[in-house]
């Protein structure tokens, strides 16, 4: 048995204990979101293109088209190709992009816990590309794997990304996306020839309290029409044959009409989800940064959303479509003319079908090349 003044104090204490308790609910239930919120911020951006141009004038003389026809009706001049004499595959860009970061925007590779690579046009089908690429780089501490979604893959992966961060588990994710479409592409088919180029982004994510970043998204896929868009040798339907190769499968061959409805419609639908959700004036959008596929959808995406041209980042005459490539290397492209709190709204389409859109404040300023 206690004294009676011990078990008086005994009481105090135990109910001294219930209130902190109290209190740290109350301010958890009130302030959860002010206090421990953790924002997913793109702190550098990278990129590379191959050094070949393969003009309109040159697939003039492949298949039977010309340099005006492309010009009109997709609006490329020149896209890059990877040659065998100066890299090989994927992953050889992914490791200029990831260098071009590093030599502008101080981060140290071990620093990185995740790589998320999206990609279409893997190394190979095993390893994957993000493996390969986080060794060549040094971010050996990270584990790494590919993501596939097509031109949609670069919103896919920060979807992806800032989930790791936002969970907690992870610091800092690079997020990387490209294609060598030259391989897959069809050079003997006018119809998808003149719109496939090869190139590489990536973005550095890292978490953050300040209320800047990734703050919303939508995405979506639709996988009950694979026909209008696909490249159906090589996988486990059609293991690579004699056949497949004869029959033309490890090509990306695509109804380029019913292709070019859908992404207007669904991107456009996309943002405007977005843009209602987070409560956006078409004042408050500094830039829009669409998935470069054809000149004529951007013109309709941006005229449907009522944007301007002049806040839409266009370098599809440069580069034409390099799938997942597009939107990161716009962002690198645009850099230095970004500031801190821009609002971006980043759109793809792709196959599957895929899509979606984000919404993003930019996370800083660029002075002297560097962030
Ligand atoms: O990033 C993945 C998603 N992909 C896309 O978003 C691509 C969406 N689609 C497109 O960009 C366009 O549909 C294409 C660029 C693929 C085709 O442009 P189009 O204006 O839709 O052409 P079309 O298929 O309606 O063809 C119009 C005419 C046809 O000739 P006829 O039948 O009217 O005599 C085609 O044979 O243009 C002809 N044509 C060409 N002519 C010269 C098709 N391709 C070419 C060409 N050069 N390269």
């Amino acid at each position: 048995m206690y004294p009676p003044d011990i078990l008086l104090r005994k009481k105090a204490l135990k109910k001294d204990k219930i209130n902190v308790i109290l209190f740290r609910a109350f301010l958890l239930t009130f302030y959860r979101d002010d206090m421990s919120k953790i924002y997913a911020v793109i702190t550098g951006v990278g990129s590379y293109v191959p050094n070949y141009r393969l003009t309109n004038e040159e697939l003039s003389t492949m298949v039977e088209t010309s340099d005006e026809w492309i010009i009109k009706r997709i609006g490329i001049k020149e896209r890059r190709i990877l040659k065998a004499e100066e890299g090989r595959g994927v992953s050889w860009l992914a490791t200029k992009a990831v260098e071009d970061l590093k030599s502008r925007h101080n981060f140290d590779p071990l620093s990185v816990d995740a790589v998320v690579f999206a990609t279409s046009t893997p190394d190979y089908l095993l390893p994957c590309s993000a493996a390969l690429t986080a060794a060549q780089t040094g971010m050996t501490r990270a584990f790494g794997f590919d993501l596939e979604a097509a031109c949609s893959g670069f919103i896919y992966a920060l979807e992806v990304a800032e989930s790791f961060i936002v969970s907690g588990k992870y610091k800092k994710v690079m997020v990387i996306a490209g294609d060598v479409l030259s391989t897959v592409t069809d050079y003997e088919d006018r119809n998808t020839c003149p719109i496939f180029g090869d190139g590489c982004g990536c973005a550095l994510l890292e978490a953050t309290t300040e209320p800047i970043g990734i703050m919303d998204s939508v995405l979506y896929s639709d996988g009950s029409s694979p026909e209008y868009l696909h490249m159906y040798g090589g996988g486990s339907v059609n293991p690579s044959s004699h056949e497949t190769i004869n029959n033309r499968l490890h090509y990306i061959w695509q109804d380029g009409k019913v292709v070019f409805k859908h992404a207007i419609s669904n991107m456009v639908s996309a943002c405007e989800e977005l843009i209602k959700r987070n409560n956006l004036s078409r004042d408050q959008i500094h830039w829009i940064v669409p998935h470069q596929a054809n000149m004529r959808i951007i013109d309709l995406v941006a005229d449907r959303l009522e944007i301007p041209i002049e806040k839409v980042m266009i370098n599809i005459d440069k580069y034409g479509n390099t799938s997942a490539g597009t939107i990161p290397i716009c962002l690198w492209e645009w850099e230095p003319r970004l500031h801190k709190g821009d609002n971006l709204i980043l759109t793809a389409f792709g196959a599957g079908f895929t899509w979606g859109a984000t919404y993003l404040k930019w996370g800083y300023n660029l002075t002297n090349g560097s962030a």
